[in-house]
């Protein structure tokens, strides 16, 4: 089937979008208004998008409705400047979850998710204890388009548990994480338990020993 983007339905572009896109990392985001209260959401319009300087995207809609009313991270990132993309494993995702839920604003989610936090080194707002990996930002540039507020965060500084991290490099074991992904909404995730596999990258060089020289087309 095609679609072309004028003729369809804004929930149907949705929809596909986000299958199209899938798997998709899950960040989630702790923050605090200015009078403290922490929140955690989570938002899978996110990546990282470019390394120096180390940048990461995130899409925050503004809630369904008239008016533009923006989530509460989004408003508190606005606020503070800062926020912490915490990575979700597997034995976190219940917790994610439920912070998933639309609170009204000034509710912890991590209190009623009973989740420990643990402070960050340079920003206030703090990370989440269990979570595996755990990136400190600060607010890089806030673009509004339409209903949406695309965060940059500037990464400026990177946790990750003792036993994830491989001293030679660093390297991330990035496979004993065991992160889940984001498939196509409805509740649907993905694990990466067994799910890695290898494939080196391979070069034109070596490309040339099994192949003749391509020819310039035009
Ligand atoms: C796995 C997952 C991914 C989500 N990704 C997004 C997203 O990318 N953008 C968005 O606006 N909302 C997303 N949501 C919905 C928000 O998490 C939800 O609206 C949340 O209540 C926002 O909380 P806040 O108002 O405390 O910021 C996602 C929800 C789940 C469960």
């Amino acid at each position: 089937m095609h679609f072309e983007i004028a003729q369809t339905a804004q929930n149907d572009i949705y929809n596909l979008l986000i299958g199209v896109v899938a798997p998709r990392p899950i960040a989630w985001i702790t923050s605090h208004d200015l009078e403290g209260t922490l929140n955690a959401a989570p938002f899978s319009a996110f990546n990282y998008v470019c390394t120096e300087p180390p940048i990461l995207a995130i899409g925050v809609a503004n809630r369904p409705g008239p008016g533009i009313v923006g989530k509460d991270t989004a408003q508190n990132i606005r606020q503070t400047r800062e926020f912490v993309v915490n990575v979700v494993s597997e034995e976190l995702a219940e917790a994610m979850n439920l912070c998933a839920i639309d609170f009204p604003p000034g509710v912890n989610e991590l209190e009623l998710a009973q989740l420990e936090t643990a402070p960050s080194l340079v920003v206030k707002v703090p990370r989440i204890k269990r979570a595996p990996a755990s990136l400190e930002c600060r607010e890089f540039s806030t673009i509004e388009i339409g209903r949406s507020r695309i965060v940059l965060g500037q990464v400026v500084a990177i946790h990750v548990h003792d036993e994830f991290i491989d001293p030679a490099g660093p390297y991330v074991k990035a496979e004993a994480i065991h992160a889940i992904g984001r498939m196509n909404g409805k509740g649907s995730y993905i694990r990466t338990r067994d799910a890695f596999f290898q494939m080196p990258r391979s070069n034109y060089a070596e490309w040339l020993k099994t192949h003749p020289a391509p020819g310039k087309s035009g």
